[in-house]
């Protein structure tokens, strides 16, 4: 293929903290709110909005338990304790760049601590300097579904300002302890997410509201606390290292109209744009006028301190970046329509499109658009940080036969080519979960996104042993043809 893609794009991929470490009371760390995810088995894995619910009840239980079964993202891929080994097989795939998160509680384990803990603090300068040894650009997400527990249960989570300060603590010791080997920072990772799910987001227990009004009022108070945070962190760091690169990071819900009739065109174009306020407020630096007008008619009042409007107008982020998984149908009548479902809501059936076995549609295409409408909004360098297929792999003589990864993205690498053909800027792409991980919403193990396999099943259980898939040595070759063998 005539590749487009530039000399020093970042091919890559992803991994959170909370999905991989394990190790989640080892060393000083806090427990987060990734500690608490339970894998339910008896729920339907597909049924997203539900997986993500934690009451109560259920945290307190949590915290009881020193269980790692059926809390798997307590044990995760023990990367914590495997992580060079883990590095040297991502190095042997010819991987410029890995997005990893720092776990907040490994370094504040309650996230009101003055001074870091050292433990924490060295651990993340290991895995860096391991990094820089590998050749691999770290690309670091500062929050990634993983705030202290404790803030949410003594402070609502980021409904409280003071979780501002905190988090702004944490971040400027990540800039300062790792300004050697670290140059491109996120902030939070899927903004957006906070109202699909607002407990592993930004801290909101639900029933802890009175009513449906009153929990969307404290999600949008705890995003605007996010969005000056955000605003702080990009102030910091450039103080720190002004040539270092900060971005924000929204899911990019791409919508599609059914048909041509008008009014299935409004319904998805307010559905995309509901989806730019996020990055509208970090990128151009100022709430919308649309979003003023839906929280007047929503009564939804967000306090705010003198001078945030100044904060959010300065300091607006240096790059774009987002994950992509799917698109979304969206049409005026959807009674009786087949539906599938996704990462990011229901949605009615595309007719042109095939579904994962976890029934997210599948749309290269898409990511087309999305990169096209994106750069053009905004008229800044854009990042592709996660995208990926969660499959059922099957491990057989060591080997594991994935076609399907290697076509899904075959497909999505020749979109990205395309869109950089019509003049986006693109920095790089992080494949998302380039090795095994528990999986964010259900917890489970045998959704599989990675090149290398991990054997371990939902249950915890296997020899934890990494054997490389065929999209390993694929992916090794795109990488060093530089796009050109696709
Ligand atoms: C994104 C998250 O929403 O989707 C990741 O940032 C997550 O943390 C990924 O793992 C895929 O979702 P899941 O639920 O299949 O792990």
């Amino acid at each position: 293929m005539k590749s487009y893609f530039p000399k020093d794009f970042l091919w890559g991929g992803a991994i959170a903290a909370n999905q991989t470490e394990g190790a989640w009371n080892e060393d000083g760390k806090g427990m987060s709110v990734a500690d608490v995810a339970q894998y339910r088995p008896d729920l339907d894995p597909k049924d997203y909005a539900s997986q993500w619910h934690v009451s109560p009840d259920q945290i307190r239980a949590a915290m009881a338990s020193t269980d790692t079964t059926y809390y798997p993202k307590r044990h995760g891929i023990d990367f914590y304790h495997h992580y060079k080994a883990d590095l040297a097989l991502l190095k042997g795939m010819g991987l410029k760049c890995l997005r990893v998160s720092i776990a907040w509680t490994r370094l504040f384990p309650k996230g009101t601590e003055q001074a870091p803990n050292p433990k924490g603090v060295q651990y993340y300068h290991d895995l860096f300097a391991e990094m820089k040894r590998d050749g691999i650009e770290p690309l670091v997400t500062l929050s990634h579904y993983e705030m202290p527990l404790y803030l949410v249960n003594h402070y609502d989570g980021w409904v409280s300002r003071q979780v501002v300060t905190m988090f702004v603590r944490f971040a400027t010791v990540c800039f300062q302890e790792y300004a050697q080997d670290v140059h491109y920072w996120l902030t939070f990772n899927e903004i957006d997410s906070a109202l699909r799910h607002p407990f592993a987001t930004v801290g909101v227990v639900e029933e802890k509201y009175a009513n449906a009004h009153d929990v969307k009022q404290a999600i949008y108070q705890a995003l605007h606390h996010q969005f000056v945070a955000s605003a702080l962190a990009t102030k910091a760091l450039h103080d720190i290292n002004p040539q270092d690169k900060i971005g924000c990071m929204m899911t990019k819900t791409l919508a599609y109209p059914l048909t041509a009739n008008p009014d299935d065109q409004v319904l998805a174009q307010a559905y995309n744009r509901n989806n730019y306020f996020y990055a509208d407020v970090q990128v151009r630096g100022a709430y919308p006028q649309y979003m003023l007008n839906y929280f007047e008619e929503q009564h939804i009042a967000i306090a705010m301190a003198p001078g945030d409007t100044e904060l959010l107008r300065r300091y607006t982020v240096d790059f774009v970046s987002f994950s992509y998984y799917m698109s979304v149908v969206k049409t005026k009548d959807e009674t009786d329509m087949a539906q599938v479902g996704g990462n990011l809501t229901t949605s009615v059936k595309n007719p042109y499109l095939q579904t994962s076995d976890w029934g997210w549609q599948i749309d290269p295409v898409g990511l087309r658009v999305a990169l096209i409408d994106i750069y053009d909004r905004y008229q800044k360098p854009v990042f592709i940080v996660e995208n990926g297929i969660g499959a059922h792999d099957t491990l057989t003589d060591g080997q594991v036969h994935d076609p399907y990864r290697i076509q899904y993205f075959a497909d999505h690498f020749k979109q990205v080519n395309l869109a950089i053909k019509q003049g986006v800027d693109v920095m790089g792409y992080t494949t998302w979960g380039c090795i095994d991980l528990i999986s964010a919403a259900t917890s489970q193990m045998s959704k599989r996104y990675g090149f290398v396999y991990v054997d371990l099943d939902d249950l915890g259980q296997g020899s934890n042993r990494r054997y490389l898939k065929d999209s390993y040595y694929w992916y090794r070759d795109v990488i060093k043809s530089n796009g050109v063998s696709l």
